[in-house]
C-alpha cells in the first residue's frame, strides 16, 4: 500500500485520534482503550495466489471493468492499548463480493463470483497507525439453512511484538446483525467494537470506520 499522507486520512473523515486520555481535575488521567475482539478465521480465508492485492478492490489491475455493488471505503488505526498508533501493521482483509459469493474453490454459495472483484487486500499502516481500503459491501450468504451470515470483512492484523489478531468487522444498522450465531455469541460491549463506525462520505462513496487495538506479546 502507498504510505498515505494524515491529510488524506482526514478528508475521509478519520481523525485518527483514539480517546484514551481523559481529564480529572488538574491530572490527565490515561484508560486504556479495550482490545479488539478475535473472531475464527472461516472456511474461506484465500490462498490462491493473486497478483493483486492493493488497497483498492473494487479494481483488478489490467481489467477495463469494475467490481459489481455499492463501493465504500474502511478505514481505521492501529493501536496499542495506550492508544499509541502502530505504523506498519501488516493488515489483511478477505470478503465475499456484493451476491455474497467468496472467490474461494470451497465456497458452497452457488451466488456468481464477481472476475472484476479482487476479493482479497494486504496493506501497511503509515507513520499513523492508518489503514484505508476502497471495496465493494459483501452481500450475505447463507452459512446453513437455518443461519445467514450479516455482510462482514475478515480482518488479519500482523505486527512485531504484538499478538495476530484475527477477526470480523460487521456493519451499523444490519438486521442480520441481531441473528448472527457469531456475533451475538459476543458480549454487547464486544459486539459494539466490532460494528464499524459510519456517517461521513469521500467523493459520495460511505466510509465505515473500523479501529483496532492489539494486545502486546510480553
Ligand atoms: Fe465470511
Amino acid at each position: 500500500m502507498n504510505v498515505l499522507s494524515r491529510r488524506k486520512f482526514l478528508r475521509l473523515g478519520l481523525t485518527g485520534s483514539a480517546a484514551c486520555i481523559t481529564l480529572a481535575g488538574n491530572s490527565a488521567v490515561s484508560s486504556l482503550l479495550p482490545f479488539t475482539p478475535a473472531e475464527v478465521e472461516g472456511p474461506f480465508y484465500p490462498f490462491i495466489p493473486q497478483e493483486d492485492r492493493d488497497e483498492d478492490l473494487t479494481q483488478i489491475k489490467g481489467h477495463h471493468t469494475t467490481a459489481g455493488g455499492e463501493p465504500i471505503y474502511v478505514t481505521g488505526q492501529v493501536t496499542n492499548q495506550q492508544g499509541a498508533p502502530l505504523a506498519n501493521a501488516n493488515v489483511e482483509i478477505w470478503q465475499a463480493n456484493a451476491k455474497g459469493r467468496y472467490r474461494h474453490p470451497r465456497d458452497p454459495n452457488p451466488a456468481p463470483i464477481d472476475n472484476h472483484f479482487q476479493g482479497w487486500a494486504i496493506v501497511k499502516t503509515n507513520e499513523q497507525g492508518l489503514f484505508r481500503f476502497k471495496t465493494i459491501k459483501p452481500g450475505a450468504y447463507p452459512a446453513s439453512a437455518q443461519w445467514i451470515r450479516p455482510p462482514h470483512i475478515h480482518f488479519k492484523i500482523l505486527k512485531e511484538h504484538y499478538q495476530e489478531l484475527i477477526t470480523q468487522m460487521y456493519f451499523p444498522d444490519e438486521p442480520l446483525n441481531e441473528a448472527d450465531l457469531l456475533l451475538q455469541h459476543k458480549k454487547p460491549f464486544e459486539r459494539s467494537l466490532m460494528i464499524a463506525k459510519s456517517g461521513t462520505r469521500y467523493n459520495t462513496i460511505e466510509v465505515f470506520e473500523f479501529s483496532i487495538v492489539l494486545r502486546t506479546t510480553i
